[in-house]
């Protein structure tokens, strides 16, 4: 007897990464020097007086125990002084601070607190998962935006018709971005929100790479912008900015009815991070200016070595003021999925298609800015070199 999975289930479609450690797995095995800058997972290690902490927290039998949402007091309390030093915006610890288990969980579960079945939740595509997956399971109806080259890879709800903008409950925003590594002015962000508060549509504003920015550029809070505070959430994570992306603990800030809706849907399905984790996170956000530092000098050697090396192989790709990716155009014709297995088959380097971010990603490939500069120029020369050996149809049909 075969046991039939849920229609939710079933609208979800396959996570890009799914199928890569497997084919990593066997090449490590046949002894290739892989190369991985597939998922957004740097080498760097957490700071070390974050990792004291943590170690400390573990010896403290209090930290054991079930957090629930309240969590570790310190935590929200680092939270709130990390979001006034670095954005001057004042919030509540205690109702407008929401520990999470990892951005990404928050993220997903948001649409579980304001979408009802049918409701519009606009998509950006090239865009992080997380977000297809919340709005497909609360029976929300995606809907996709295509975030292209020539509009700066921004979502404008103002292309999309109104009478969709009348059933949009959520909006999930991402500047820094993921994939595309666009940022957003801030006349953007100040459209986006007025567009929001007219149509009463929650704004998901993901800051994960809030820290990780270069040549000067930093990355605005959404609640810098007036009025935001009536329709955004936003949400922060502690994974890439002080490479701690195992730990899983981040943050949402927000209005107290926001949150407080988002902390009863948690309620029931969660009990709040580690407590030691946040305890150590506590250190991380106090520190965060000092911490930040090297991880963004080192990203920024990486993406130089990066974006040189693609020029020499012959990509044309711009240099990125934020984020850790490179968001990069294959040649015409050339296919994302079948490029991206070619070169893990061939040259032993991971990299994601722009397909595995959606249809609208075709045409891209994305490396992430995963490991040392020497690494990053050994992997664009592989890269280069499979580009040249790459013939598309028959690729594409094997893959
Ligand atoms: C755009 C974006 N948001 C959120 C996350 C989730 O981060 P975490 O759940 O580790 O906080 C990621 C991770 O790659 C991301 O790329």
């Amino acid at each position: 007897m075969t046991i039939a999975v849920s229609d939710r289930l079933r609208r979800l479609p396959g996570y890009p990464l799914a199928e890569v450690p497997v084919i990593k797995r066997r090449l490590v095995d046949a002894g290739v020097d892989v190369i991985d800058l597939g998922a957004g997972d740097n080498d760097t290690p957490p700071p070390a007086p974050v990792v004291a902490e943590m170690n400390a927290a573990l010896a403290d039998p209090a930290m054991s125990k079930y957090g629930f949402q309240q969590g570790y007091p310190g935590f929200r309390r680092a939270a709130v002084d990390f979001l006034n030093r670095r954005f001057g915006q004042r919030f509540d610890p205690t109702t407008e601070i929401l520990p999470l288990i990892g951005s990404k969980e928050g993220l997903a579960h948001l649409p579980f607190a304001f979408v009802n079945p049918g409701d519009v939740v606009i998509l950006p595509e090239p865009g992080y998962q997380a977000y297809t997956g919340g709005a497909l399971l609360t029976g929300g109806e995606p809907l996709v935006y295509p975030l292209r080259a020539e509009h700066k890879f921004l979502l404008d709800l103002e292309r999309v018709p109104t009478e969709a903008l009348a059933r949009t409950r959520l909006v999930y925003v991402n500047y820094p971005n993921n994939p595309t590594a666009a940022i957003a002015p801030l006349e953007y962000l100040e459209k986006t929100v007025a567009m929001c508060r007219r149509h009463g549509t929650v704004l998901a504003y993901d800051n994960a790479y809030c820290d990780l920015t270069y040549d000067g550029y930093r990355a605005p809070s959404i609640f810098e912008i007036p009025g935001a505070t009536e329709v955004a959430v936003e949400f922060f994570s502690l994974s890439k900015s002080y490479s701690m992306t195992g730990w899983r603990i981040g943050y949402a800030a927000g209005n107290r009815g926001l949150i407080s809706a988002l902390t009863k849907i948690k309620s029931y399905t969660d009990t709040g991070p580690f407590l030691a984790v946040q305890r150590a996170g506590v250190v991380a956000l106090d520190r965060s200016e000092e911490f930040c530092v090297p991880i963004r000098a080192e990203l920024e050697r990486r993406r130089d070595a990066g974006v040189a090396a693609l020029a020499a192989a012959g990509f044309v790709v711009e240099t990125p003021k934020a984020a850790m990716y490179l968001w990069i155009p294959l040649p015409p014709g050339v296919q994302s999925a079948g490029f991206a297995r070619h070169v893990l088959e061939t040259e032993g380097v991971v990299t994601l298609p722009g397909s595995g971010f959606g249809p609208a990603g075709e045409g891209y490939f994305r490396i992430a800015l995963t490991v040392g500069p020497d690494r990053i120029r050994e992997a664009v020369g592989r890269i280069g070199r499979a580009l040249s050996t790459f013939e598309p149809g028959r690729v594409a049909a094997a893959s």
